[in-house]
């Protein structure tokens, strides 16, 4: 369906997502970039196409001051990329709602906004957005699709759901270095340890949000969560474009969440995530494998080049996610409201 006019858009964040962002909006018919941030300021001034490693100009000029680019900039949508958490993407972006756009994020925490620790910032993003008549989503490939969206719409083809299992194994070399700081990559795993102690560590934030959003939609809320993470150290050099890992470092972690209703194990989602994944060494394929235990039980593995790009599936789910947020009712949302997002022309 060709839109009535172009969306335009406004990218806050241009980090290794957001400036993939920028790129493949550039790319898309009915959608406009009209205006750029830069959360940390390094690229205030410069032109977006620069910005962006882009050899030509796009004659928008980069700026650090969000709240003077909302005033002025007229937009229907901001794109947000710099935060894992709910309540920075809510501080960073409630300028945007207050001007009456819509805000899309991919900030992990936000894709189930009503966990106990977050209810109270999710009632508020609510309020903001409801006066202001916009919607606010938090989306990206995951959480956001693979262990959420997809096990959910694979269910509506199932008589009964006893229970699902996930495991997800992700080339993380994609991402930029606010995630790999997240577990101290490339660091001893002394200093990891360390950084633990201090409350420093975080794996990947979002399993229990994905875990309990699953439960949700499928009508059986999960009563208990409990999850376990541990690091992978390195044996090889391992080169990413945004860092360089040594020998004895730390690459990636593993992760399991599992879901309980009454004592029963419902749901038990894995999360695998290694820079630069060599089967050999690493002993694990790529790929997304899903299983549903149910009536009848469903498997389906997602591979292909999409299982060693992740970047660009976080990406894509939230540039194409783009017409259907514009068009959803008034308030803070998850992605199971919506209808699926296909790819944009
Ligand atoms: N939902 C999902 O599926 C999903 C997937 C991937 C990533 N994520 C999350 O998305 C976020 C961005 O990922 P990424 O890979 O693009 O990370 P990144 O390359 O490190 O980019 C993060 C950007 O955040 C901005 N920033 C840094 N400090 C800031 C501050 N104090 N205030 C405001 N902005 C600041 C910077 O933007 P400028 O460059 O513009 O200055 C930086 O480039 C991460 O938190 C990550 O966890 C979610």
């Amino acid at each position: 369906m060709k839109m009535a006019k172009k969306i335009k858009v406004i990218q806050y964040g241009l980090g290794a997502m957001g400036s993939q962002m920028v790129q493949v909006m550039l790319t898309k018919r009915d959608l406009e970039v009209v205006g750029a941030i830069s959360g940390s300021g390094r690229l205030a001034g410069e032109d977006l196409g620069k910005a962006i490693g882009l050899k030509k100009k796009l004659g928008i000029e980069v700026s650090r001051n969000a709240s003077e680019v909302f005033n002025r900039v007229e937009a229907d949508v901001v794109l947000h990329a710099t935060t894992s958490w709910m309540r920075e993407a809510f501080n960073q972006t409630k300028g945007a709602m207050e001007t009456g756009k819509n805000v899309i994020t991919i900030a992990e925490e936000a894709s189930y906004p009503w966990l106990k620790s977050l209810e109270k910032i999710g009632r508020e993003i609510d309020r903001v957005a409801k006066k202001n008549e916009v919607t606010f989503l938090g989306t990206g490939v995951n959480p956001g699709f693979m262990m959420d969206y997809l096990p959910i719409a694979l269910s509506g083809v199932v008589k009964e759901v006893k229970g699902i299992r996930i495991r997800r194994v992700i080339d993380w070399s994609r991402y930029g270095v606010t995630l790999f700081e997240h577990i101290c990559a490339g660091k001893n795993i002394d200093e990891f340890n360390e950084a633990r102690a201090r409350g420093e560590v975080a794996f990947h934030v979002g399993l229990e949000q994905s875990v309990r959003l699953t439960a949700e939609a499928l009508g059986k809320p999960v009563d208990e969560f409990k999850e376990a993470a541990e690091v992978r150290l390195t044996k090889s050099k391992r080169v990413t474009p945004y860092m360089v890992i040594k020998p004895g470092t730390v690459c990636g972690y593993n992760q399991i969440g599992h879901g309980f209703r009454k004592g029963k194990e419902f749901l038990t989602y894995e999360m695998v995530a290694i820079i630069n994944p060599n089967p050999k060494e690493d002993g694990t394929d790529v790929g997304t494998f899903i299983s549903i235990d149910g009536e009848p039980s469903m498997e389906i593995t997602v591979g292909g080049e999409f299982a060693s790009q992740g970047g660009w599936g976080t990406v894509a789910s939230a540039v194409n996610s783009i017409p259907r947020v514009v068009a959803a009712r008034p308030g803070l949302i998850t992605v199971n409201e919506l209808p699926p997002w296909p790819c944009l022309p």
